[in-house]
């Protein structure tokens, strides 16, 4: 009976060796031990056996079961760790594939070009600073030295929200009012405001009832008109090209006195004319001068003490001269092929 069952587990333990798979190894399980297996079989002879033999062969048999079942439970751990590394290594990733690509927006080009003017600006110092697109006629006007009834008002061609009282701001300059109200007229002021303006315009290539302003202002002791052309100049280099030229012209703001009118050479023709200067070699960039009297007045700051220079950047039109874009639209097109197509950062 031991060599009986000496010979089945080693003809069972070689077997399970030699499986090739879970599906053959489970057929063997059920051969040796299941219901019609020699294990069973041979329990079913214990009722034959005196009570020592008994012990003795039901020990073997004890012995015979459990080798076998550790054989097999060996063997299918075997089977499924080979099954587990050959679909890991199946679906392992090829990180050197190529990704697909997801497309993904960017900043409008106009968006660029204020950032360029916060840049070089705070680069010198300045706060860039906000203020309300609904804004009170007090500050769009008033302290502007626009009091009502004004005829230079009515170039502003302005959006009335509520009565006369309350309006889509005509230009970013009372955001100056606004700062040195802030302020108490006790400290100096550095600020820049690149912001949306509104007027009452028809659009058209060059005109358009919204549009963005960058507007500027300094005021501390000692400020003069040589000031505010030096900053511009550097600004307007940084901004257009170290060879850009700037020009001053003498205008008219009610808020500033004297007022210039900002012009730079034009970097396409280089001064010699052609049709984005107009055949004039220059082109306007921005409206400024030193602060009037009656701002800084107005506004809390005692003009005989402080002073101050301001000026008022139309960033469509320098967007749409440094990138030779012709329609002031296509900033608000929401066609993305279009928009792609004068996305020139990506390019550059
Ligand atoms: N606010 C003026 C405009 O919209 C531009 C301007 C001119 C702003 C002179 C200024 C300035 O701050 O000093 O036409």
């Amino acid at each position: 009976m031991k060599e009986k069952i000496e010979s089945i587990k080693k003809e069972a333990l070689e077997k399970v060796d030699k499986t090739n798979n879970l599906k053959e190894l489970n057929d063997l399980k059920v051969e040796y031990l299941g219901k019609k297996g020699p294990v069973s079989e041979l329990t079913s002879h214990m009722k034959e056996l005196s009570v020592d033999e008994k012990k003795d062969f039901g020990m073997l048999l004890n012995d015979l079961k459990q080798t076998i079942t550790e054989k097999i439970d060996s063997k299918k751990e075997q089977f499924e760790t080979e099954e587990l590394n050959k679909k890991l290594s199946e679906e392992s990733i090829d990180i050197t594939l190529p990704a697909t690509k997801v497309p993904i927006g960017s900043p409008n080009i106009l968006e660029h070009v204020i950032e360029d003017f916060e840049e070089v600006f705070m680069s010198m110092g300045y706060d860039v600073v906000d203020g309300p697109e609904l804004e009170e006629d007090k500050f769009n006007f008033e302290l502007l030295g626009l009091p009502k009834g004004h005829p230079a008002r009515d170039a502003q061609d302005t959006f009335y929200v509520k009565g006369d009282e309350l309006l889509l701001r005509s230009h970013t300059s009372p955001v100056q009012a606004r700062v040195m109200l802030a302020k108490k007229g006790l400290e100096p002021v550095r600020i820049i405001c690149p912001g949306k303006a509104y007027r009452r315009d028809d659009d058209d290539a060059t005109h358009s009832h919204q549009f963005t302003q960058v507007e500027g202002l300094i005021v501390d002791k000692n400020i003069k008109l040589s000031d505010l052309k030096g900053t511009v100049t550097i600004i307007c280099k940084k901004l257009f090209g170290n060879d850009t030229i700037t020009r001053f012209r003498p205008s008219y703001y009610q808020f500033t006195e004297p007022s210039v009118e900002v012009d730079i050479s034009c970097f396409n023709c280089k001064g010699k004319g052609c049709n984005i200067c107009k055949n004039t070699g220059w082109i306007t960039v921005a409206g400024a001068g030193v602060v009037h009297y009656d701002v800084l007045k107005g506004c809390g700051y005692d003009p005989n003490i402080w002073s101050g220079f301001a000026f008022g950047f139309g960033a469509e039109r320098c967007a749409m001269l440094k990138y030779g874009i012709n329609d002031i639209r296509t900033f608000y097109n929401t066609d993305l092929r279009e928009i792609k197509n004068f996305d020139r950062r990506e390019v550059e």
